[in-house]
């Protein structure tokens, strides 16, 4: 591609005190080009893009637009340039409705600018933006009531509807089902068509395969290499990203840990699907996956186990011992641990310091420690931090400081200081690059292997049978299956979750 690209950075420097997210980077995409953006969980990549859209202005270095230098210092300027961002953690108001965000802040309006706004418009407008994207949820639905999968497409149809030019995506298919990535790729592929530029970025290595055309690899800050289509594989993009080759072994073990039942759910009704009764057990050392197509109901039954959501009937048992749970702190209690999929929602709480984050769910159990409090919580979640690999100068920055990955790792380390009998998981591992993915399920089978009993939600099939002992699926609410030995296959799992025997 001899032309002059659309967008260019050259050795771009960005510090945040201690930290030097960005060290002489340079970059350069093209119209009608494809480009994934790859690397470890605080490599840089969010920041990068944050300094091409006018969030972030670069301390040294330049960027350059069609071939002149250029000042992007305002998300403003970055429109009127044509370049449209899609934030990893989304940036959307709960409590409007899908129309209403698309075109917040440029509605169209009767009259002339001064006008009232126009909704029908906006109705017409978003519907077609919705169904381009084949998506069925109507425009009037408020955002708080989507999935964060659609909450993604409703951010995706807000960029459409910029026209932009250069369309950047910060890992947009962390929170999609591999039939919305299908669909969201096929648009890429028409974008591509028409000379837009798209720069992605993603964790998952098999979809930057189908869809890039050049990968650019950071690594702590720096360029760590590029990929030509013909030259992206998995172990290069691997060995750009980490420097070394990752041990992808097996480490599943027989089950030794014993036959006690740490959780027992007997015909629980939830509100999700009032009219199933699910039922199982979970036993201590054992890793059970929970699979299924987004909407099976998987994340309602977990909140309901966790008092989130309502108990509608049926019977909950931890270790042999009826359980009322209607509050997240009965479950608690009772020795139940939830990582939720929105760690917006339930995880995290950003304006807080790591410290605080790790030691919150169990702070009923530090304070007994009186004195040596302050201490304590020091030690706890400096333990966290060095266990999952927090990438971070101090446990005492704020979570919403740090990289998105970096970001689930916190959520993933408060409650696995609690030490729960029963964890229930849920996408744990979205957002999470591949060697901290390891690190991950290296953290969960230890917990297994100290006698928890662990309920592992996922939509990625690779991990679903990597990490499982045992597989339950569901579908439309109820169990449709469990799976065990050698029928835990990819086959088996789609019948069973498309609602197949
Ligand atoms: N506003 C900020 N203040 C302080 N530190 C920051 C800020 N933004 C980013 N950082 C730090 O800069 C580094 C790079 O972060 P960045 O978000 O770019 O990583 P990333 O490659 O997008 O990672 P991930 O895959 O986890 O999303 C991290 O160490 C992060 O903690
Ligand atoms: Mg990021």
């Amino acid at each position: 591609m001899e032309k002059s690209p659309l967008i260019e950075a050259r050795g771009i420097h960005k510090r945040f005190l201690a930290v030097h997210a960005l060290n002489d980077v340079s970059a350069s995409f093209h119209g009608g080009e494809v480009v994934a953006v790859m690397g470890e969980n605080g490599a840089g990549k969010s920041t990068l893009m944050k300094c091409l859209a006018g969030v972030y202005v670069p301390d040294e270095g330049e960027i350059r637009f069609e071939g002149q230098p250029v000042s992007i210092p305002s998300v403003n300027r970055a429109s009127e340039l044509g370049i449209a961002f899609i934030h990893q953690e989304l940036n959307l108001a709960d409590n409007l409705s899908v129309g209403a965000n698309i075109f917040l802040g440029r509605e169209p309006r009767k009259l002339g600018p001064l006008g009232i706004i126009d909704d029908a418009e906006i109705r017409r407008r978003t519907a077609v933006l919705i169904d381009q994207l084949g998506m069925q949820f109507s425009p009037d639905t408020r955002v708080s009531d989507l999935t964060i999968g659609h909450q993604q497409m409703v951010e995706i149809a807000k960029a459409l509807s910029q026209d932009a030019r250069i369309l950047i995506m910060d890992e947009p298919t962390s929170s999609l089902t591999r039939h919305e990535t299908d669909v969201l790729f096929k648009l890429v592929a028409e974008l591509r068509a028409k000379g837009l530029c798209i720069v992605f970025i993603s964790h998952r290595l098999a979809e930057v395969q189908e869809i890039a055309d050049r990968v650019i690899v950071l690594r702590d800050g720096k360029n760590s290499g590029e990929l030509p289509r013909e030259e992206i594989d998995h172990d290069r993009m691997v060995s750009l990203m980490v420097g070394r080759d990752l041990n992808v072994h097996h480490s599943k073990q027989e089950n030794s840990a014993g036959e006690n039942v740490r959780l027992r759910v007997s015909a629980l009704r939830v509100e999700h699907a009032p009219d199933e009764e699910v039922s199982f057990e979970l036993r201590g050392g054992e890793i059970v996956a929970m699979a299924g197509l987004v909407g099976a109901g998987r994340t309602e039954l977990a909140q309901a186990l966790f008092g989130v959501d309502r108990v509608l009937g049926g019977k909950i048992e931890v270790e042999g011992e009826p359980v009322t749970i209607r509050n997240p702190r009965d479950a608690i209690a009772a020795g139940i641990a939830y990582v939720p999929e929105n760690r917006k929602e339930h995880g995290a709480i950003v304006e807080m310091t790591i410290r605080d984050n790790v030691v919150m769910a169990g702070l009923d159990r530090y304070q007994q420690l009186g004195f040596v409090q302050q201490a304590r919580h020091e030690q706890v979640a400096v333990e966290a931090k060095e266990q999952l690999n927090i990438k971070t100068p101090t446990v005492a920055k704020e979570v919403g400081l740090l990289s998105g990955g970096n970001q689930q790792k916190v959520v993933l380390a408060k409650w696995i200081s609690l030490g729960p009998k029963v964890f229930l998981l849920d996408e744990p591992t979205r957002g999470i690059d591949v060697g901290s993915k390891s690190e991950i399920y290296e953290v969960i089978e230890g917990m297994a292997q100290d006698g928890a009993a662990i309920l592992f939600i996922s939509s990625e099939m690779e991990e679903v049978l990597r990490v499982a002992d045992r597989i339950l699926v569901m579908h439309e609410g109820k169990l449709a299956g469990e799976l065990m030995g050698d029928a835990m296959t990819e086959e088996r799992v789609m019948q069973l979750a498309t609602g197949n025997q």
